[in-house]
Formats: structure tokens, sequence, C-alpha cells
């Protein structure tokens, strides 16, 4: 499909330059390779993003675009590209009016639209789990199913009970479960369900919290799942009067929610700790301390001050990126939470500011030893000039600083073809999609993960410029 481009505002900055979107959707095969692809990388790197087909209704929110797959499938030594628009029920009605039917998360909802106030991309999130690959919107949609390899869409996923279903929801490799949030403006405000390894929804409850909730990201452990509480949300007393400001409450504990896997909402134990915002953990997992107590431990991209225009924002912080009145300025951070004392510590791990950082799944929700993350440099919008990898065992990190003018994305660990279960997770590839501002070209890197810093091992020139975007999965080809 070939759409009709439209006049891009190039005040925007979430509009132009590699943020700018792409009309065209191509196969082509036989693409160009810089160095050599291992023997045993086999398997679809993909990566969801916001990619607005029409011109925007009122003001532009990065996060308002319609969804928009990026795919490269890799074997023997050669890659294949193919890029889709998710073809959601939104997708369809707008190519049918030929124009935007909705406005975006800045402006006044309209809750007259008789479509609903926002719009569901699916956006956000891609994840592969019991024979499907799903795509997940930020807000909590519809999870679309898309095909492989072509990428085409193929209806909803509808789980009885749980209808709608926010981005990031957790696999477990090893029983095979996938564990899914969701959290609404009205009540019940947040929702967690356990989805079997055959793909159906065997538990689903809601929980208890005292309002509205920014949610984003959640996380797991081999027992138990970690939702949050966090000191951002919408101002209740406004809200009260129909308007949605969003406040940071420093004076208010945020707090960490440790649910049984398969748990009831009043099972749910909350932990207190220092105020903060996350978009994204890392990983979570269960340790048994010396006297003998559970703890469970969370690593995760912790902000401290998250609002762009907030008087309380300490004056001597520099230039951080942000995404509307959202600040980027993430840390790496270890809570530990005392199952038995119900003590919370608390530990930043490094300054350095990262995002949208990742890890070897198989080992999701058990101890593993290294995070991947996105390096974040000092720009207006959200870019990374480089991948840091992050020791958790020794609190040691080694990077990679991309060339001048390149730029990066999300990161994925890629197992080598056919390596067992409990393979070591820096014994794989990292992949990102790469930025070459100067030619406005894109790549595909891959890097081996336990020689990060010596770069990428080879580099697929792609035929058309990837938008910068969110969340990636690796679908290994035995899938
Ligand atoms: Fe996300």
């Amino acid at each position: 499909m070939h759409a009709t481009p439209w006049t891009l505002p190039q005040s925007h900055p979430y509009l132009r330059g590699f943020f700018s979107p792409v009309f065209d959707e191509i196969d082509s095969d036989c693409l160009q390779i810089q160095g050599e692809l291992p023997s045993d990388l086999r398997g679809t790197f993909i990566r969801n993003s916001s990619n607005p087909r029409f011109a925007p209704k009122g003001r532009y929110h990065w996060f308002d675009g319609d969804g928009m797959l990026h795919a490269v499938e890799i074997a023997d030594g050669k890659a294949r590209y193919r890029n889709r628009w998710i073809r959601t029920r939104a997708f369809e009605a707008e190519s049918e009016a030929g124009t935007s039917l909705w406005t975006g998360v800045t402006e006044r909802p309209d809750f007259t639209n008789p479509r609903g106030p926002f719009k569901d991309s699916a956006n956000t999130d891609v994840v592969y789990h019991a024979g499907k690959l799903l795509t997940l919107w930020w807000l909590g949609g519809e999870p679309y199913v898309i095909s492989l390899p072509d990428l085409a869409t193929c209806g909803t996923q509808h789980w009885p009970g749980m209808p709608t279903v926010s981005a990031h929801p957790k696999v477990d490799m090893r029983t095979g479960e996938m564990m899914i949030f969701d959290y609404k403006p009205v009540p019940p405000y947040l929702r967690y369900g356990v989805v079997s390894s055959s793909g159906d929804l065997v538990h689903h409850t809601s929980i208890d919290l005292p309002g509205p909730r920014l949610q984003h990201d959640m996380a797991i452990t081999e027992n138990y799942s970690l939702l949050f509480d966090m000191s951002l949300m919408w101002d209740p007393e406004l809200l009260k009067q129909g308007q949605t400001r969003v406040r940071f409450f420093r004076d208010r504990p945020s707090r960490i929610g440790v649910i049984p896997r398969h748990g009831r909402g009043d099972e749910v134990r909350w932990f207190s700790c220092a105020p903060f915002y996350m978009y994204h953990t890392i990983n979570a997992w269960e340790e048994r301390s010396s006297d003998g107590n559970t703890r469970v431990v969370l690593v995760g991209c912790r902000i401290e001050n998250p609002l762009a225009d907030d008087p309380e924002n300490p004056r001597s912080e520099g230039l951080v990126p942000t995404i509307g009145f959202l600040r980027l300025a993430p840390r790496l951070h270890r809570w530990t939470l005392d199952l038995s004392t119900g003590l919370v510590q608390e530990e930043t791990l490094d300054d350095t500011f990262i995002e949208f950082s990742r890890m070897d799944n198989r080992w999701l929700g058990r101890r593993c030893r290294y995070g991947y993350s996105g390096k974040v440099p000092a720009l207006d919008t959200i870019r990374f000039d480089g991948i840091v990898k992050h020791d958790l065992h020794s609190g040691h990190k080694t990077q990679y600083t991309f060339p001048p003018g390149w730029h990066g994305g999300e990161t994925t660990f890629a197992p080598p073809h056919g390596s067992p279960q409990d393979g070591a997770d820096d014994d794989g590839y990292i992949l990102t999609f790469l930025e070459d501002d100067t030619t406005m070209t894109s790549h595909l890197g891959v890097f081996s993960a336990r020689d990060l810093d010596r770069g990428p091992v080879a580099t697929i020139a792609l035929p058309q410029r990837v938008p910068t975007g969110y969340h990636t999965w690796w679908v290994p080809a035995e899938r």
C-alpha cells in the first residue's frame, strides 16, 4: 500500500526527522549486509511504532499515531524487511473516511465520538505468546493478532473478563504463562490476569486502588506479579470537576503491589517506597535472605522528577527529553521487598539515564545477570546514543556509543538458535534499529551481547527509513 503523505509540521519535535511517519508498505529481500550475520541467528525482529496515516485532528502527541510494524526476518545469513500498518478498527474507519476521526491524548477527550473518546491504535507493544503475535496499546486496548511472516492483521484476541489489555504483558518462558494487566479511569481502576500457555485466560481479578492511576508496565517473579500505585496521577480534586491534570505528589509514597501469580485482588501486599514514576521495569525475581526471609527484587528505570514543568524539580537538572508533560530522566534502580518484614530497601545503581531496557526473556522472573538499555542523551526528544550493558550482579557496566549522528532504538536479546532455556543471558545477540541522521537511512544492528562494546558484528541496510518507535520482540525461527 502507498498512502498519500500529508504535510508534516516541522515545528513539532515528534513529527520531524526520524520521528516523521512513512507512507509506503513494502517487502524487500536480499538486503545489503555489512559484516557477517551469525549462522545461529534465525528468526524475526519486530518493532511496533506510532505512524500517523492522516494529519492529526488538533494537537499531536507522539503516542497518537497509528500502529505500524517493521520486521526483519533473518535466516541463513540473509535478511528480509517488511512493514505494515496494523489494521485496527480505528485505522479501517479512518481509511474509509479519508481523515482522522479522533483527537489525540493532549486534547480534551471527545466523549461524543460514537466510536469512543480515544483511538485504540495498538501502536505500543508487540509480544509473541501461545503461537500468536499480539500488538498492544499503552492506554489499554484490544490485542490485535498479527500473522507471520506477512504482518497481516487477523482480528482481535478476545478474553472474556479482560476485553482490553495494557501494553507490557509478561511471558514466563518456563511455564508458558503470560501475565496481563489493564487500567482505566473508572472503577475497577486496575485489573490483572493470567493467560495459559495455550492462550486461554485462566485467571483474572480486580485490584483495589484509591483512585485511577497512570500505569505503564508490570513485572513477574516465579510466584508473584508486581503492579504499581505510583505518585504521578490525575489530581483527584480536579478529577471530581471533570478536569484531567496530572500531578506528581512528592509527599505521597509510591507503592509496589505484590500478588501471588494466581492470587485474588485482596491478596495484594503493598510496599511503600519513595515517590517515583517509572515507564519500564527490567526484571524481578525472588531471593532468600541470610535470615531465611523471602525477598522480591525489582530492577527498573526510575524517574525521580517526572513532570517537565514541576517548579519543585531541582534547578541543577539539565536538558532531558520530554514526551508531552513527562520528563524522561530514568536511572537504573533496585527495590528489595522483604515479604516477611514488609520493609523496602532502595538503591539507585547508576546515574546514567537509560530507558527501553530489556534482558534475555528466557530469564524473565528469575535472577538474571544482565540488563541492556538505550542510553539517553541530552536532547529534547527521546532517542538513544548508545547501548549500556549492566551486570546486575557485580554492578559493572560496559557500553557501546553509536558513531556521531547515529541513534538507536529499543534493544532485544536474541538467543542463539537451538540454545537451551537456561543459556547464559549474554550468550546471544542484541538487535536494534539504527538511525543515520546524516543520510536519513535505517539499519538493523546486530551485536554480540558478550562483546557489546566492540560494536555491531553486522549491520543490515534497510530499504526505507524506519521511524523512531517503541517496543520490540524477537520471534525465534522454531516458533
Ligand atoms: Fe512501554
